[in-house]
């Protein structure tokens, strides 16, 4: 009798991947198709909860009806000139996104690495053309911890080795100091007149979720003010809404001299970064000296226009704050209940647990809890071995949060 073997939908598409992709990513194995608000549905017509909204990008939720309708709109119009010609679309969002944000000028981009990348260049043309460092010696501060994008420059100040190893060599010019660390930042200022710029997220994402404490981002403030330093506020993972304001320096009533946004900028569809800066900064590039074939596209403009409507439009900053409360506090409820909850931190909906490893699982454990929830019906994934990550879109309501910490209490009590 002859026998056959069928294979499923979803092992098919995971096992071209691996047949025909790069083996860069680990991913959990759930094979997605659609999405709409703060749901996923797999090929086999699962529905999960998001709660990581692909890295903080989806804040609007999935395939957001205004943002859809507006991309296929421009789509059919123009998409694409480069900058070698002007459109009517980019002067339009530049206006749009220094009158929400509250700055001078913009840089729009693609990936949150080339917004991050975008920034330093300013910062060392500001440092060489305006605060008169000598040539080639403008020096940039960040922070342990830090990640902001894959590229040379991004990993060069990275404090990972899954990130370093064997990329080497890397870019000169850059200063690593703990986070969360006014003392150690003031006396690196102090030590070297060549520092030119001070980049930070404002609560770090990849890392973990780790929320310095109050006062912080008011330190750095002063600080970089003090010593003629650029403040470079990432939030790529944290604006737009995320952590209950409107960018996660409006907790602390602060202004970055460059704020560097990406993700959500778009609602999910398509790569838009850009930087925001002063005149001074961003007026000492010159024509030929950036850019990217893409970057403030037509189509990527009228999208950002639109997602940062409907974020205004929808309070979705506000629902984060007040979703935000409820997650945290029944986290905390949960902490309670089980040791392996070490603890709950975030603000908004940028929330992470920290497990405690069970010693027959190890270093798995955040791991096997995430397949669980999978298979419970809710995704997300550890960042940085043993915390959890959730992120929900910023649309989600009460009793969809309700329903999700349920799945999230029962799959852990369950261990
Ligand atoms: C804070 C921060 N900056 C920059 C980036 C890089 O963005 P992208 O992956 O779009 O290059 C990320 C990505 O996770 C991020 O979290």
């Amino acid at each position: 009798m002859e026998t056959t073997t069928s294979v499923s939908a979803a092992d098919q598409a995971i096992q071209l991947e691996w047949n025909y992709g790069a083996h860069n990513y680990h991913p959990i194995p759930a094979v997605l198709t659609r999405g709409e608000g703060v749901y996923l549905w797999d090929v086999e017509g699962k529905r999960y909860f998001d709660f990581l909204s692909a890295y903080s990008a989806v804040s609007q939720g999935h395939c957001h009806p205004r943002i859809i309708n507006a991309m296929i709109q421009q789509a059919q119009l123009l998409t694409l000139t480069s900058r070698a010609f002007y459109n009517d679309k980019t002067g339009l969002c530049e206006k749009y996104l220094c009158e929400f944000f509250g700055f001078d000028k913009a840089l729009i981009m693609n990936s949150g690495a080339e917004g991050g990348e975008t920034a330093l260049k300013l910062t060392r043309k500001w440092a060489y053309l305006v605060k008169g460092i000598p040539q080639n010696q403008a020096k940039v501060v960040f922070a342990d911890g830090n990640f902001w994008g894959r590229t040379l420059a991004a990993i060069s100040s990275s404090t990972d080795p899954s990130s370093t190893n064997d990329f080497g060599p890397l870019l000169p010019g850059y200063i690593i100091i703990p986070y969360n660390d006014l003392t150690a930042l003031e006396e690196t200022f102090k030590r070297d007149p060549n520092i030119a710029g001070f980049m930070v997220e404002p609560i770090q994402g990849e890392a973990g979720v780790v929320v310095p404490h109050e006062g912080y981002l008011k330190g750095v403030r002063a600080l970089c003010t003090q010593y003629n330093v650029l403040f470079i506020a990432d939030e790529v993972q944290t604006g737009i809404g995320r952590t209950g304001k409107r960018i996660a320096c409006d907790h602390e009533g602060v202004k970055p001299d460059l704020l560097v946004l990406g993700k959500a900028l778009s609602g999910g569809t398509m790569p838009v970064s850009a930087v925001l800066t002063s005149n001074e900064v961003m007026l000492t590039i010159k024509p030929g000296e950036h850019g990217s074939t893409y970057g403030g596209n037509p189509l990527a403009c009228v999208v950002t226009m639109e997602a940062l409507q409907v974020v205004e439009d929808e309070k979705l900053a506000e629902n984060a704050d007040v979703m935000g409360e409820i997650f945290r506090a029944r986290m905390t409820a949960l902490s309670q209940k089980t040791e392996l909850v070490k603890s709950v931190r975030g603000k908004g909906l940028l929330n992470a647990i920290v497990i405690t490893e069970r010693p027959d699982l190890g270093a798995e454990t955040a791991w096997e809890i995430c397949l669980k929830l999978k298979e419970n019906g809710l995704l997300t994934k550890p960042t940085h071995g043993d915390k959890i990550r959730f992120a929900p879109p910023l649309v989600i309501n009460e009793d969809q949060m309700h329903e999700a910490c349920d799945i999230i209490e029962n799959t852990i009590l369950a261990f």
